[in-house]
């Protein structure tokens, strides 16, 4: 890996060190995450982006974060990080339906380099159990059942899902696999409420922090919902372009918000790693109005 070298660095909590030697050295730094907010996760997400907003060139076998980030090394590495810290990990069922079936969504697997390191800083240093729990969201519940993520005994996959979902899981045979277990929160609306998500994941597993892996639908919802407290984007050197025929999905895609209801972010740190930089974000209180009222 292209050594990773820190510009800024705005880390409150730099007394206390969090991250063991060896993680500490190759970050460049240390990490630490601040308590969840009441009845629910603290919730961070990581994104790779171009220079031009692109998170996807939706083209069939090109589709992932890979081809975005050109599969640099550094962004690897700073995934598997943040796959070792989380107690949970979410995706929506796109994102899930363009990675490949054996795909577990670990640490190790994403960043193989590190695997001890990530397991030393996990279990001794925080107290988790060596996997974190897999989110997957899927209103249709129209998954692929034949993925590793619900075969793999040692997987532990949480599906949320509409009633309509949980039935067409159940009739594919889902409720037959050990490791998966199905929820229906509040799907009133029409779609999964997010913050219904995130306070059955903390009540029922006691899940204190989510990592969000996206897609770009599913996250729009959150930060609509004011459920995002971090931002880990990785700005790949590579322009994608888009025609208004050929979505190309940016970082969130089905919600926008007007200028006076946009939530804004601080920057927390900047890193850089050959001609990548990787940028982190916390947002800021709370949006001034509700979204509702924009
Ligand atoms: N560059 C990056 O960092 C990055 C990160 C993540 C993903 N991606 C890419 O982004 C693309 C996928 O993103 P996407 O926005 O198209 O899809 P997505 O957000 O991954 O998944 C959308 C699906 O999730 C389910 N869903 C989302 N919100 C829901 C809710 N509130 N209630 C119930 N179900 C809900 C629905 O599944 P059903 O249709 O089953 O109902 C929906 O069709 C892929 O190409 C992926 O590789 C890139």
């Amino acid at each position: 890996m292209t050594p990773i070298r820190t510009l800024v660095d705005r880390d409150q909590d730099k007394l206390k060190p969090s991250l063991p030697p060896g993680l500490r050295d190759l970050y460049d730094g240390d990490l630490h995450f601040r308590e969840s907010p009441a009845e629910r996760p603290f919730v961070f997400a990581n994104f790779v982006s171009t220079l031009d907003g692109v998170v996807s060139y939706a083209i069939k076998g090109q589709a992932t974060g890979s081809a975005i980030s050109g599969s640099d090394t550094a962004d690897r590495f700073i995934m598997g990080l943040l796959r070792a810290s989380a107690d949970a990990i979410m995706v929506g069922a796109r994102t899930v339906h363009e990675t490949g079936p054996q795909s577990l969504w670990t640490a190790e697997s994403i960043y193989p380099d590190a695997k001890q390191l990530y397991a030393e800083y996990r279990i001794n240093v925080l107290h988790k159990p060596p996997r974190p729990l897999l989110v997957v969201v899927s209103g249709s519940g129209k998954l692929e059942l034949e993925r590793a993520i619900f075969r793999v005994p040692e997987a532990r996959t949480v599906v949320m899902t509409t009633p309509a979902g949980k039935d067409a899981l159940t009739a594919a045979g889902a409720a037959k696999l050990p490791s998966v277990q199905i929820h229906t929160p509040d799907s009133s609306s029409g779609t999964i409420d997010p913050l219904a998500m995130l306070r059955l994941l903390h009540a029922q597993y006691g899940i204190q922090s989510l990592l969000h892996e996206g897609g770009p639908s599913l996250f729009g919802e959150f930060m609509a919902a004011q459920a995002v407290d971090e931002l880990f984007l990785t700005l790949s050197p590579q322009i994608a372009g888009r025609t208004s025929d050929a979505m190309r999905p940016a970082l969130i895609e089905g919600t926008e918000f007007m200028p006076e209801c946009a939530p804004w972010f601080q920057l927390l740190s900047v890193k850089q790693s050959a001609d990548h930089l990787y940028l982190r974000y916390q947002r800021t209180a709370s949006l001034p109005k509700p979204v509702s009222a924009c």
